[in-house]
């Protein structure tokens, strides 16, 4: 079954603070678009650089997921560090995933230029950021989401 990687990114939901809401979103977007068959590889890390390059990396090279999406950590706070982390981990950024998203986004709201999401591949995955609110899941997906099965052919 096809692997999909969920990864949080959130001090505080990996203390327990409060519950995890945007992973679960991203599950939920998942299941209502995908046509096929899927199998959840969903990881909880803060925000710390190395927890999440571990994170990207074993979802990418060992479960092998096609498509990964993180939410959290894309903002402009000294602890947002998930598009740095990603830069890090990826072959090649795909610019464009980050450009439209904000676009679409600024379009109802003010803050998304806030966010510094980005995307890229690493081998055969797509790393996709979005911002760590459940309400902006949908919203950024929607905006690329039609891109996703031609990237992940061509990379694959
Ligand atoms: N994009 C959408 N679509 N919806 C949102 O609510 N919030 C913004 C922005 N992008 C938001 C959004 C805000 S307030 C911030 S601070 C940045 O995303 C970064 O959020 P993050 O640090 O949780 O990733």
């Amino acid at each position: 079954m096809l692997p999909l990687g969920i990864v949080t990114i959130s001090d505080r939901a990996t203390a327990g603070v409060y519950e995890d809401k945007s992973g679960p979103a991203i599950r939920e977007v998942y299941t209502r678009w995908l046509a096929m068959p899927w199998q959840e590889a969903y990881r909880l890390v803060p925000d710390e650089q190395p927890a999440i390059e571990a994170a990207l990396c074993e979802l990418a090279d060992v479960v092998r997921c096609p498509l990964i999406v993180t939410t959290g950590g894309t903002g402009p706070a000294p602890r947002d560090v998930t598009p740095e982390a990603t830069m890090a981990v990826c072959d090649r950024l795909l610019p464009g995933f980050g450009e439209q998203m904000r676009a679409e986004s600024l379009k109802t709201v003010p803050t998304a230029i806030l966010s510094r999401q980005i995307a890229g591949t690493r081998g055969g995955s797509l790393i996709i950021n979005l911002p760590g609110k459940p309400a902006a899941i949908e919203e950024c997906l929607r905006a690329i989401w039609a891109a996703v099965p031609y990237c992940v052919e061509l990379i694959g």
